[in-house]
């Protein structure tokens, strides 16, 4: 106990420490607790960097666009994808969501998976991506292990959900949920904030946590007594996310190079909210939305498209001996100026998991098709909403269905159940006619 207000002092945290000495019982315990999960001398050096840096200058150094083709038209796709198949029919890999996020453009209280984006069958996005992933492990011979990152603020809630709904039909041993790290507020001058009386204003320490979080929670150790030996790393909100793509892991594995892979799409504009793939000061890795320079922002090709314009959709993949580096690896830290707990122009840290690339050294971009894989859910309404997803999700749907001959209704949008069929593939007419106002349901824009 000594040696935390030891720590405090040494940290410069001297009034958190004299604010501890006068509390007793309870309070004093949690007080303590929330101390003891800090890291206070890397505080101190955090809030002395940040202060006297020019955080106007994300990007420091040279920056080049990262040359990337869609997948989809490469000679190797089926072979790829029969690769991966065979890997995921080993039992190699395993899905990892971050969803520690807290989700607050979207407007909804609570963990963003039980979000229902308003399809006829009002599955939740939880339940999308459980259904996609056991339908792979069943096509591929083997159950796809799934590890959820959430955090302090939704793990209850979010354990709750899929204990109340059984795990969407999933075995329970091949979910492990574990909450990622937090770190906390400063104020301007680099004190520690407090929420309460007895707790510190802790938040989580952003997605680049899930790294830490994966080796501290002995998930990592999980993985690799499992014979894990690809992680299929992805973000809650995205309503397209084709889980464990078979031709995403069959690339990255036919690739004697790379350590890690990452899925790319145009960016649909450049005020486009997506980080950019590129090479600064040779190094491979995502420059975020918000760090971009708008001169690289806007800066155009001879034939108009955009020069960076490789967009970041959340969806990569690492061998492990990747992720065993990335243990002892440490990812720089962001910062925001933020009002927290009532106190103007605080300090809020966090890390970015594509801070990754950069230390990984050698990365694939895997270029998709926007309109078949990405749907993010980011705002109630407008661009990126529940209304974009569900329009996204009817279109392409219907597409599937036409491609396998069955007379549709063209003015109708469909949901085809991720039970049914992972990406289009099954699809009769026969089906069809059985699972229509069942697995198949219709509906309008
Ligand atoms: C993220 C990407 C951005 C990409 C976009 C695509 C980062 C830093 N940025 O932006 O480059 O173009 O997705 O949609 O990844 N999360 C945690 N813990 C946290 C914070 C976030 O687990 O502390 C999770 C969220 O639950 C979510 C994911 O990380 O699943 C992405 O976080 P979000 O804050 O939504 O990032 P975006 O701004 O959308």
């Amino acid at each position: 106990m000594n040696d935390l207000i030891e720590t405090l002092k040494a940290a410069g945290q001297d009034a958190l420490a004299a604010h501890l000495e006068t509390l007793s019982g309870d309070a004093r315990a949690n007080l303590e607790r929330d101390i003891a999960s800090q890291d206070w001398m890397e505080l101190k050096q955090l809030h002395a960097e940040k202060s006297t840096a020019d955080l106007s200058k994300n990007v420091a150094g040279e920056l080049r666009p990262m040359p990337w083709k869609i997948a989809e038209d490469d000679l190797r796709y089926d072979f790829w994808k029969e690769t991966g198949e065979v890997v995921l029919g080993k039992g190699q890999v395993a899905a990892f969501l971050v969803a520690g996020g807290q989700g607050s453009r979207l407007g909804f209280e609570g963990p963003k998976g039980m979000f229902d984006i308003g399809l006829p069958s009002h599955k939740s996005l939880f339940q999308l991506q459980a259904e996609r992933i056991k339908n792979l492990g069943a096509q591929v011979g083997h159950p796809i292990p799934w590890c959820i990152m959430t955090s302090p603020l939704n793990h209850k809630a979010t354990v709750n959900f899929f204990e109340e709904n059984a795990f969407f039909g999933m075995d329970r041993d091949d979910i492990r949920f574990f909450e990622q790290g937090t770190i906390c507020a400063l104020d301007p001058n680099g004190k520690a904030v407090l929420e309460s009386e007895d707790h510190l204003a802790l938040v989580p320490d952003g997605n680049g946590g899930c790294f830490r979080a994966l080796a501290q929670s002995g998930t990592l150790a999980w993985l690799v007594e499992k014979g894990i030996r690809y992680l299929f790393l992805y973000s809650v909100d995205n309503a397209l996310c084709r889980i464990c793509d078979p031709a995403f892991i069959g690339a990255l594995a036919a690739d004697g190079h790379a350590i890690s892979a990452s899925k790319v799409v145009h960016k649909a504009g450049p005020q486009e909210r997506v980080g950019i793939f590129a090479f600064q000061d040779g190094k491979p890795g995502v420059v975020e939305y918000s760090d971009l320079p708008d001169n690289f922002r806007d800066m155009t090709n001879a034939d108009g498209s955009l020069t960076f314009d490789g967009g970041n959709i959340a969806v990569h993949l690492f061998k492990i001996e990747g992720l065993r580096k990335l243990q002892t690896s440490r990812l720089p830290w962001h910062t925001a100026r933020k009002k927290v707990c009532g106190i103007e122009n605080c300090w809020k840290f966090e890390q970015f998991l594509f801070d990754a690339f950069p230390l990984l050294g050698s990365m694939l971009p895997f270029g998709v098709v926007r309109e078949e894989e990405f749907s993010p859910v980011k705002n109630a309404e407008g661009v990126d909403s529940p209304k974009t997803a569900r329009v996204m999700i009817g279109k392409l749907h219907r597409e599937w269905l036409e491609k396998a001959h069955v007379e549709v209704n063209p003015h109708k949008l469909y949901e085809i159940s991720p039970s049914l069929s992972y990406a289009g593939e099954g699809l009769t007419r026969r089906l069809f006619e059985r699972e229509l106002g069942r697995g198949i349901l219709e509906f309008d824009e």
